[in-house]
Order: C-alpha cells, then structure tokens, then sequence
C-alpha cells in the first residue's frame, strides 16, 4: 500500500484518483482536511475499499506510528503542506508548524518504521517528498531554467518552509540512509484546484462577473505544468527514480501571468461566450505581492534522460480541459467559494482593488506596452 499525505488537496487528490483509475493497490490518505482539504474531490472512492482515508495532522506522531505500524506501506508520497504565497505573508507560523515540524515528525516516524524493516521490503521501501521550484528563488529574464543543481535561495515564508523540509529529507538520506527522493515541480494547474490560486481564481472570478485581479504589471513568469503529467511523473519517480537523487518537473510552459489571464479568457470566451463585451474587459491591475518573483522556470532534462518522463499536455490543451472542467463542475467550486473562502477573498484582495485604477494606469502603461510589443 501507498502512505498518501495531503491527499484531499489538489495534486495529492489527483494522485490517488489517477493512481486507482489505473492499478489495484491500495492508499492510505492521511489529512488532516485544512481550508484546502476537500473531501468532495474524493466522492467517488466513497466506499472503495482501496481507499483508506485518515483524517489526521502529520505533527500527529502517535498517529502516524500506529498507522505505519498497522498499514506497512510500502512507500510515502508527503503532498501535505500550507501551499498558498498569499497566506504565507498573512501567516507564516501555519507553515513553519506544517511545513517544517510536520515532515520532520513524518520523517522521524518513517524512518523507525523503514529501520525495522527486513530484506526486498527495506530496500525497496520509497520516501518520496513533493517539493516546489520555489526554493531556488527568482530568476533573472534571461537566465538558463533551475536544474537539479541551483543554489536554494527561497524569498517567501513559503519557500523558505519547504526548502527547509528539502533540507530535513535530504539529512535523513544522508545521515540515516533513509531511502527519500525529492521533487521540485513549477505551478500546477488542472481539475480541483481550490480557486485562491492564479488560474482557478480567474476562472471563477471570470464567471461571476468580477474583476480579475493581476498583481503589479502582470509581467511576472511561471512555468505551468498540467496536473495530470504531474502524476504521471511522480509515478516514473516512484517506479525508477533513485534514491537521494532529486528531480525537477516542470511543462516547458513559461508565460506571463498576463498572458495565462488572457488566454484563459479567450478559451473562455470560446467555450462560454458572455452576452456582451470580452472576459478580458475584467482584468484589473492591483497592488503586487511583496517579495512577488520575478520568473521561474523548470529545466526538467534529468527526469526525460533518466526516467523517459515529460510532459504530454501543451498549455493550451491543458488550459481547454482545466477550463471545461471547471465549467462541468458548478457544485464542487459553489461548495467552496461559498463557504469561508469569502473571508479570505475580502481580506486578500478588498484593499487591492479598492486601489485597482491605480495599479492599472501603471501598468497599462509602460510595462504593458512593451508586453503587447513583444507578443
Ligand atoms: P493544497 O493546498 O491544495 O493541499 C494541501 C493538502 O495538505 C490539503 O488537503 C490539506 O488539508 C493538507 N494538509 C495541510 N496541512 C496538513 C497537516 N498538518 N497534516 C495533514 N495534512 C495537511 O496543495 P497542493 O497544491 O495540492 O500541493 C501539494 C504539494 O505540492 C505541496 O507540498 C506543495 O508545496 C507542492 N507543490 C505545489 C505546487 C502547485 O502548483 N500547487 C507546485 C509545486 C509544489
Ligand atoms: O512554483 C510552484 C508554486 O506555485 C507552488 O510551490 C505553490 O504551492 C503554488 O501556490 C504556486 O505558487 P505561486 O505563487 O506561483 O502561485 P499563485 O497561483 O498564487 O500565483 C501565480 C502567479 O499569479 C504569481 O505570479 C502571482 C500571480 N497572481 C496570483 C493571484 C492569486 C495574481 O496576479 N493575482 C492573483 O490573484
């Protein structure tokens, strides 16, 4: 059986559900269901006995002894964290605690358990730990993409929270021989994503009318990977992937965030036609994140060398199921911006947007002339 942490978020619902769709072995789901836990993304393995779902904290170290104890698997994948950039600023303590004290106390449970294994079940035994592209920081316009050799420089509470798990894995490897595996993948984008990040954000904001808030002059790059090819590498990482060693994933999709606002709104447009006017009349340009970087950007050679992984999804193939999808899918999303996700979006953005006209003259100047001047 497969230990899952954070199953009920995003990629690790999307693990469990791709992981079942294609074999019988089991999963063991253990979350403890924050803000962005959602246990409607899993509705169809409701009574599937291949899915054992553990509503538990991973700073819970009781809890974890007994359920390693009791279920044997046969590898971790740890997703669980505090993920949001946004929050992070807000709260940074919820991070540290999850993020840092969290996969230690994982850490330190898996390797009693991976000691007192025997023989095959020893060696191959896997810890495998979901890191993000974040911790190497910003890159300058013109610099090659991280590899798996960048130097960590991590600029958000958030990126600092993961680098430092990063570190934790990495010791244990090294000092305990405990078998883990890291991976550094850029933004995710795809089904159940919970709509306080970037594309999902938009989407929704999209159809309901309202504005759609770009931080500073929309400039800033990511390099977008669907869902989906992340589960598919994570299996190739889990199967072949060796042990100590580190990968980055990432969709070979660098764009501007104006550029994804923008395409989502014509797919939209296309899909969903509004009665009158375009998507895009709703964008609106708001105050940045502060410590907001720049660019990101994946060289993900070493997993194609390696492990024969890469991406199969072209941004606007992903971005055409991602929206279809949420389109097909009102309740899932109602559930939730129904709920206290509202608090969230008046605190985050209600002072942004009151100072959105500004932000817009800025950026349509300038900046945003030179970005349509380079399209
Ligand atoms: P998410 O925020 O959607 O889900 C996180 C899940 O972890 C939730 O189900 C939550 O309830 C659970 N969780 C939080 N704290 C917990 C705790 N203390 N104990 C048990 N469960 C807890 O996150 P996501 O976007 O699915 O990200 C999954 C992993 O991938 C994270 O480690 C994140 O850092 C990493 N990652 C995400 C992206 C991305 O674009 N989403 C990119 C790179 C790396
Ligand atoms: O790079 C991997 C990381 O990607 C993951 O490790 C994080 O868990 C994940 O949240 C994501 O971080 P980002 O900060 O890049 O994602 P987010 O969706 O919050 O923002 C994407 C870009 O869009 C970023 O440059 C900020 C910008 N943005 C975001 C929001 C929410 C806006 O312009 N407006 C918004 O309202």
């Amino acid at each position: 059986m497969l230990l899952i942490t954070g199953g009920a978020g995003f990629i690790g619902a999307n693990f469990v559900l791709d992981w079942l769709a294609g074999c019988s072995e089991p999963v063991l789901n253990v979350d403890k269901l924050s803000y962005a836990g959602n246990l409607d993304t899993l509705r169809s393995l409701h009574n599937d006995p291949r899915h054992v779902f553990v509503h538990a904290d991973i700073n819970d170290r009781e809890t974890l002894n007994r359920l390693f104890a009791q279920h044997r698997p046969r590898a971790v994948l740890h997703f669980a964290a505090e993920t949001h950039v946004d929050r992070s600023i807000h709260r940074p303590a919820d991070f540290v605690q999850t993020n840092v004290v969290g996969t230690f106390t994982l850490l330190e449970v898996a390797r009693a358990y991976w000691n007192q294994l025997t023989g095959e079940n020893k060696a191959q035994f896997r810890f495998v730990h979901i890191s993000t592209d974040e911790v190497y920081g910003a890159l300058a316009p013109d610099a090659p993409p991280f590899t798996e050799n960048t130097a960590y420089a991590p600029n958000s509470p958030y990126s600092a929270s993961k680098a430092a798990s990063d570190h934790c894995v990495r010791a244990y490897r090294h000092t305990y021989g405990l078998p883990a595996l890291t991976i550094h993948c850029s933004n995710n984008y795809g089904s159940y994503q919970f709509p306080e990040k970037m594309i999902p954000l938009m989407l929704t904001r999209a159809l309901a009318g309202k504005p759609l808030p770009v931080y500073g002059d929309g400039l800033h790059i990511r390099d977008w990977l669907y869902v989906g090819d992340h589960c598919a590498a994570l299996r190739a990482v889990l199967a072949r992937g060796r042990p100590g060693e580190t990968y980055n994933i990432g969709g070979c999709n660098e764009k501007t965030n104006l550029d994804v606002v923008q395409t989502l709104c014509t797919a939209l447009n296309r899909i969903k036609p509004k009665p009158r006017g375009h998507y895009a009349d709703q964008i609106t340009f708001v105050a940045d994140r502060p410590g907001h970087d720049r660019r990101y950007a994946i060289n993900a050679s070493k997993i194609e060398h390696e492990l024969g992984w890469r991406p199969a999804e072209t941004f606007e193939t992903g971005l055409e199921k991602t929206v279809r999808w949420y389109l097909d899918h009102p309740d899932w999303v109602n559930r939730i911006i129904s709920g206290d996700y509202r608090n969230w979006v008046e605190f985050n953005y209600t002072q942004r947007l009151a100072s959105g006209a500004f932000f817009s003259e800025i950026a349509t100047g300038a900046s945003a002339k030179r970005h349509r001047a380079s399209r």
